[in-house]
């Protein structure tokens, strides 16, 4: 290839790669300026719209092979499956779930993938140790959690995870959803209030688009002192 080939190439490249990905607006880094209408409008239905953006979610997320995850309220191990891919087998998965034909359902699935480990854990805590967790997901569970012990709970996250980890919640925007709905919904003004009084910041909260959930991502307070 000559210079003059391999130059067009690289600024093709380079356009590509600049670009913003067709449809997706409120996510990192992309315009938040409203051009189009219907462009907050919701494409995916179901009880799991987020689930097809978990590409999305995924880089979010950030995992790095070896990093230890608790899943909480796991389900049927959808996240759980894509987490186990991104920490690979030096990693883990805890799938916690309150029900126990769950976990049993997820040690048959994943009877391949040593990395996840399913287990039945309380409904006021995790049952994990303190300081073994570089994330906590908590996918449309924390609207599940006792009425009253939100504070406590995201206070007992504060102790399982690694104090340069973090703490993720996707639910719901109580806003958005309509009658039944609101039952399992969350406002992530609550949300973000709950997490300030049991020590976590906000680092981001955003819209997963095409759908009406939020995905909010906090760490520890401490690491926003003063050097
Ligand atoms: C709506 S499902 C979400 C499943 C999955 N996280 C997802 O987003 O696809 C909520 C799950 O949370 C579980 N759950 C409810 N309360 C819980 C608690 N206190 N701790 C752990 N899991 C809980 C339920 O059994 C249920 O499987």
């Amino acid at each position: 290839m000559n210079r003059a080939c391999r130059f067009l190439l690289a600024v093709a490249v380079v356009t590509i790669l600049s670009c913003p990905t067709p449809g997706v607006y409120a996510d990192t880094g992309q315009s938040t300026r409203i051009d189009n209408e219907k462009q907050h409008a919701r494409t995916v239905g179901g009880g799991y719209p987020y689930r097809e953006k978990s590409e999305y979610v995924l880089e979010e997320l950030d995992l790095k092979p070896g990093d230890v995850v608790v899943d909480i309220g796991a389900g049927d191990g959808w996240w759980t499956e894509k987490m186990a891919q991104a920490v690979g087998p030096e990693g883990t998965v805890r799938a916690a779930e309150v029900t126990q034909s769950k976990v049993d359902k997820m040690k048959e699935k994943f009877a391949d993938l040593p990395q996840v480990k399913p287990y039945l854990c309380p409904t006021d805590g995790t049952g994990l140790e303190e300081s073994c967790c570089d994330l906590a997901f908590l996918s449309k569970t924390y609207h599940h959690l006792n009425k009253d012990g939100h504070v406590a709970y995201l206070r007992h996250l504060r102790s399982v995870v690694k104090p340069t980890g973090r703490l993720v919640v996707i639910e719901h925007y109580r806003a958005l959803a309509a009658g039944g709905g609101r039952d399992h919904a969350w406002s992530p003004g609550l949300l973000t209030q709950q997490a300030e009084e049991a020590g976590w910041i906000l680092v981001r909260c955003e819209l997963i688009t095409g759908t009406q959930h939020f995905i909010a991502i906090f760490a520890h307070k401490e690491l926003f002192g003063a050097r």
